[in-house]
C-alpha cells in the first residue's frame, strides 16, 4: 500500500530550476515537495554551468539567497573575445548602462538552495526511484514514486512541475508537442583544474584548431573547455594532450594559460532544442526539461531560473487568488524569452566554432563578424545585452 499524501505542487527533479522553484513557492506560503533520483552529494557534485546574469544573481540576492554568492562569487565586467590571435575586451558594464555577469558555480546554487529548502522544513527526497505523475488534465494529478526506503508514496496535487531536465519523465506526458531541434557537429570537452586562472575575466577564442573558453570558479581553481569531435573519447586526452591544444588555442604573446592539477573532465554534446507548449493541464515544464541551449552563451541556467520566476508569479496567482490567467500565458511568455536565448547562443555558437570541413569561405565570414562584433558599439551592445541577460523577470514579492 502506498503512503497517500497531499501537496500544493509537486515538482519533479532537484536540479536549480525545481529546487528554487520550491524556495519562490514556500515565499507565497505555498508548500511543495520535491522528488529527485539522484542523491544529495550526487545532486550538489554535479559540475555545469558558471556564468550568471546580472538579473539572476539579483533575484538570488532578493529572496535570501545572496549570502555566499556575494561572498564568493567573481563579478566580471565584461569578457574577451579572441580570434587570428589578437585578443579584444567587450565591456559588458560600460555597454549596458551598469549591467555585468557573476561566476558563481552551479553546483554553489545547488547547495545553496537545498540547505535554504532543508532549513525551512522543506520536502526533498533525493535517491526516489520509479517516479511518475498522472491524470495531469485532472484538478488533482498525481505524483508518486518509491523512497530510498522502499516505501511507496502517491502524492496528489494541484500542479505538478517538471523540472527533471533533457531526459526527464515529463516531457514525454506533453502530447503533440512540437519540437525545434539542432545538434552542432562538435562537442565540449571540459576540465576542472587546481590553477589561479592566468585572465581576470572569460575568453572566448576562435582558433583554426577549434573555439576554447577559459572560465573560473575561484581565485585558485580553474574552468576550461575545448571543441572536440561530437564522438570524441575522453581516453584521447591526457591532461598533456589537454594543456598544450589550450595553449595552442588560447596563444597570444607574452602570455599562457597557467596549468595544475586536473580534477575533472567531462565531453559535453552541443545541442539546441525548444519544446512547446510547456504546459498541459496541470503540467508544467521548466528549464532543460524543455529546452536546451549550446553552452556557448551561458544562457542554460539563467533560463531555467527565469521559467521558475515566471512559473512562481502564476502559481501564486492560480493557488492563492484563483486566477489562472498568468499560468494559461506562462508557456508563451516563457517561450519568448527562450527564442531569444536561443538565437543568441546558436549565433555564439556559430560564430566561434569551427565546423568539420568548413572551407576558407566560411573562416573568412566568422572573422569579419568577430571584427565587426569588436569594432561596432551597436554589434557590441547587442553582444553585451544579450550576454548579460535581456529583459530579466521579475519576481512578485
Ligand atoms: P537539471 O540541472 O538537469 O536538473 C534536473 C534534475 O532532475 C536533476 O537533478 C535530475 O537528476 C532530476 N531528474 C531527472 N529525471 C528524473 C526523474 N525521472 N525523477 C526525478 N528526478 C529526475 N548554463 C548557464 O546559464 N551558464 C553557463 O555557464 C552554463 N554552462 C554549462 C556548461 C556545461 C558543460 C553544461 C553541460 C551546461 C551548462 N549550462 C550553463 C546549462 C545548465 O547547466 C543547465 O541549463 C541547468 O542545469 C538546467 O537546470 P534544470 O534544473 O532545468 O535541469
Ligand atoms: C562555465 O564557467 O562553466 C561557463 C562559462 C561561460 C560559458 C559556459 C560555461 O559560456
Amino acid at each position: 500500500m502506498a503512503v497517500i499524501s497531499r501537496a500544493q505542487v509537486g515538482i519533479v527533479g532537484a536540479g536549480p530550476a525545481g529546487l528554487l522553484l520550491s524556495h519562490l513557492l514556500a515565499l507565497h506560503g505555498i508548500e511543495s515537495v520535491v522528488v529527485e533520483n539522484k542523491s544529495r552529494e550526487y545532486c550538489e557534485a554535479r559540475q555545469r554551468a558558471g556564468l550568471l546574469e546580472a538579473g539572476t544573481v539579483e533575484l538570488l540576492r532578493s529572496v535570501g539567497l545572496g549570502e555566499r554568492l556575494d561572498a564568493e562569487g567573481l563579478e566580471h565586467d565584461g569578457i574577451y573575445l579572441q580570434f587570428d590571435g589578437e585578443r579584444h575586451h567587450v565591456n559588458i558594464r560600460s555597454l549596458t548602462g551598469g549591467r555585468w555577469v557573476t561566476v558563481y558555480a552551479q553546483t554553489e546554487i545547488v547547495k545553496d538552495l537545498i540547505a535554504a529548502r532543508l532549513a525551512a522544513g522543506g520536502a526533498i527526497e533525493f535517491s526516489a526511484s520509479d517516479v511518475t505523475v498522472r491524470d495531469v488534465t485532472s484538478s488533482r494529478p498525481v505524483l508518486s514514486y518509491v523512497d530510498s526506503s522502499g516505501a511507496a508514496h502517491e502524492v496528489s496535487c494541484d500542479v505538478i512541475a517538471g523540472c527533471d531536465g533533457f531526459h526527464g519523465i515529463s516531457r514525454p506526458l506533453i502530447p503533440e508537442i512540437s519540437v525545434y531541434e539542432r545538434t552542432y557537429p562538435y562537442a565540449w570537452l571540459g576540465i576542472l583544474a587546481d590553477a589561479a586562472p592566468s585572465t581576470d575575466e572569460l575568453i572566448y577564442s576562435r582558433h583554426e584548431s577549434g573555439f576554447a573558453l577559459y572560465s573560473m570558479r575561484s581565485p585558485s581553481v580553474s574552468r576550461l573547455y575545448l571543441q572536440v569531435p561530437p564522438d570524441e573519447k575522453l581516453e584521447e586526452w591526457p591532461d598533456d594532450r589537454i594543456w598544450s591544444e589550450l595553449q595552442r588555442r588560447f596563444a597570444v604573446d607574452g602570455w599562457s594559460v597557467a596549468e595544475g592539477t586536473v580534477t575533472d573532465k567531462s565531453i559535453t554534446p552541443m545541442r539546441s532544442f525548444v519544446a512547446g507548449p510547456m504546459r498541459h493541464g496541470r503540467l508544467f515544464l521548466a528549464g532543460d526539461a524543455a529546452h536546451i541551449v549550446p553552452p556557448t552563451g551561458a544562457k542554460g541556467l539563467n533560463l531555467a531560473l527565469s521559467d521558475v520566476i515566471v512559473l512562481a508569479n502564476a502559481l501564486r496567482a492560480a493557488l492563492v487568488s484563483g486566477s489562472w490567467e498568468l499560468a494559461d500565458a506562462y508557456s508563451d511568455t516563457c517561450l519568448r524569452r527562450v527564442w531569444r536565448a536561443t538565437h543568441f547562443s546558436w549565433w555564439m555558437t556559430s560564430m566561434l566554432h569551427v565546423a568539420p570541413g568548413a572551407d576558407a569561405f566560411e573562416s573568412q565570414l566568422q572573422l569579419s563578424q568577430l571584427r565587426y562584433v569588436t569594432s561596432s558599439r551597436a554589434q557590441a551592445t547587442a553582444l553585451a545585452e544579450n550576454y548579460a541577460g535581456y529583459q530579466p523577470v521579475r519576481f512578485d514579492a
